[in-house]
């Protein structure tokens, strides 16, 4: 029997599977994927430990429409909330389902842990490192938007949280991209991240670089934030707020990047981390962004699977 595919980092995917499953999204995202049920006879299971409302739905809607059966938990309906270990639960799914899709509080071993068997797809729905299917709707977002992803200047202003490292790993496989982290300092993007984007930003010509003040801003097409309280996490130091005030996303910052559009991830707290006016604006293709994570979503779950005797996708 074939491995199964997991999605648990954008590390997992090669350049080709990343590009796949962007352009892929970018084709639901459109309408024209002919209609097709290629997860027929495929029980996929949705496990959220922490709340969502577009992960979560997308992939539940996305599963449903390709013609899978779905099984959802809530976050203490399995036996790990009392005591069943990670690894035996993962082997447990394995022989009833074919793909799990999971939001976790903990780091990406524990995903690992869920993969460590051989006929169930883990998708990674995000951890408190690192928000992969997040990054993928993005780049569908912005194929959507400017026609590629290559070439893409992109200031990321706020927090270096799951969803910025995600993007960092994956907008450093493009050709010619930029990106512009600007987070408060002791709230960056972790080194282990950035060395990852620097080793990839050499091999594709992308740049990647961080800085925690806004200050001298380069000409950017997209500027991208996302909520301060990051769902899942706490913060370290009981004064965050006055840290994160300075990068606020609002007009002034817009008008500081003239031509950019706004991206956000969602959900959104208006008057933290962005303004409404910034938000609502007509810059903003936010909420194209959140509908482009159930596109997305459909793209993932089939390149997952892919690897079963019905899967069509060879990369
Ligand atoms: N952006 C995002 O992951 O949204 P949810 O937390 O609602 O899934």
């Amino acid at each position: 029997m074939a491995e199964r595919r997991h999605l648990i980092s954008i590390n997992d995917l090669t350049d080709d599977q990343l590009r796949w499953i962007v352009e892929r999204g970018a084709e639901y995202s459109r309408g024209s994927v002919k209609a097709a049920r290629p997860l027929s006879e495929t029980v996929v299971g949705v496990l959220f430990r922490k709340t969502s409302t577009r992960t979560r739905t997308a992939f539940s809607a996305g599963a449903l429409r390709l013609g899978a059966e779905l099984i959802t938990y809530g976050p203490d309906d399995l036996q790990l909330s009392t005591g069943e270990s990670v690894e035996d639960t993962g082997a447990v799914l394995s022989g009833m389902l074919d793909v799990l899709v999971a939001r976790t509080a903990g780091p990406e071993a524990e995903l690992r842990a869920y993969a460590a068997q051989k006929r169930m797809s883990v998708i990674n729905a995000m951890s408190a490192v690192e928000h992969p299917t997040q990054a993928l709707a993005d780049l569908t977002t912005i194929v959507r938007h400017f026609g590629r992803v290559e070439g893409v200047r992109v200031l990321y202003v706020g927090e270096g949280n799951n969803t910025a490292s995600a993007l960092t790993l994956a907008l450093s496989r493009y050709p010619g991209t930029e990106l512009h982290l600007r987070t408060p300092p002791g709230y960056g993007v972790e080194k282990g991240y950035l060395d990852q984007a620097a080793a990839s930003a050499g091999r594709s010509g992308a740049r990647v670089e961080q800085r925690h003040d806004l200050s001298g801003l380069p000409p950017v097409d997209v500027v991208y934030t996302t909520r301060w309280q990051t769902t899942g996490s706490t913060k370290p130091t009981p004064d965050w707020r006055s840290e994160f005030a300075p990068f606020q996303v609002d007009e002034a910052l817009m008008a500081a990047c003239p031509g950019a559009v706004f991206m956000h991830d969602l959900p959104a707290h208006r008057g933290e981390e962005v303004t409404g006016a910034v938000l609502d604006g007509p810059a903003s293709i936010a909420f194209a962004q959140a509908e482009n994570k159930y596109h997305s979503a459909r793209a993932v779950l089939e390149w997952c699977a892919a690897d079963r005797p019905s899967g069509g996708v060879g990369l």
